[in-house]
């Protein structure tokens, strides 16, 4: 039986109509048409789906709808304030971050969680905790260095 629910996603207030087993990313993208949330594997495995959820990163493939409510959802769309892009989005078009982008939301989702609770992480941590975001294109490199270029701008590397 469907249930009626309140979303906060970026900062807005969303009522959606769920059935119990709708996972977030589904009413994300099929109900609410915030295509920016990628579905990859559907499975917990590609980290592609990664929103932030009360400023924690979650799979949001493997995470019932019904257990977002009352939570403060961040997805990709309410990342840049305005037409000013994040520092993290900047980084990664100006380190060459990204090549068909389908991985680059999760990925930036997962740096804002990691940099939001130590704004000074290691390379080493940076890998270790991104190690759950796939990328089928660039390698990581560039990824590794957009992120280590917003906590440490400035430095080489
Ligand atoms: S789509 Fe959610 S982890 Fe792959
Ligand atoms: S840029 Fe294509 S999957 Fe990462």
């Amino acid at each position: 039986m469907k249930r009626a629910i309140e979303l906060h996603i970026n900062g807005d207030t969303h009522d959606v109509l769920v059935s119990p087993n709708n996972t977030l990313l589904e009413v994300l993208r099929d109900k609410l048409g915030l295509m920016g949330t990628k579905r990859g594997c559907d499975l917990g495995a590609c980290g592609a789906c990664t929103v932030l959820v009360n400023g924690e990163a979650y799979l949001s493939c493997v995470m019932l709808a019904v257990d977002a409510v009352g939570k403060e959802i961040l997805t990709i769309e309410g990342l840049a304030e305005g037409a000013e892009l994040h520092p993290l989005q900047k980084a990664f078009v100006e380190t060459g971050g990204l090549q068909c982008g389908f991985c680059t939301p999760g990925m930036i989702l997962t740096a804002k969680a990691i940099l939001d609770e130590d704004e000074h992480p290691s390379e080493q941590a940076i890998k270790a905790k991104m190690a759950g975001n796939l990328c089928r294109c660039t390698g990581y490199k560039k990824i590794v260095e957009a992120v280590m270029s917003v906590t440490n701008p400035g430095t080489d590397r």
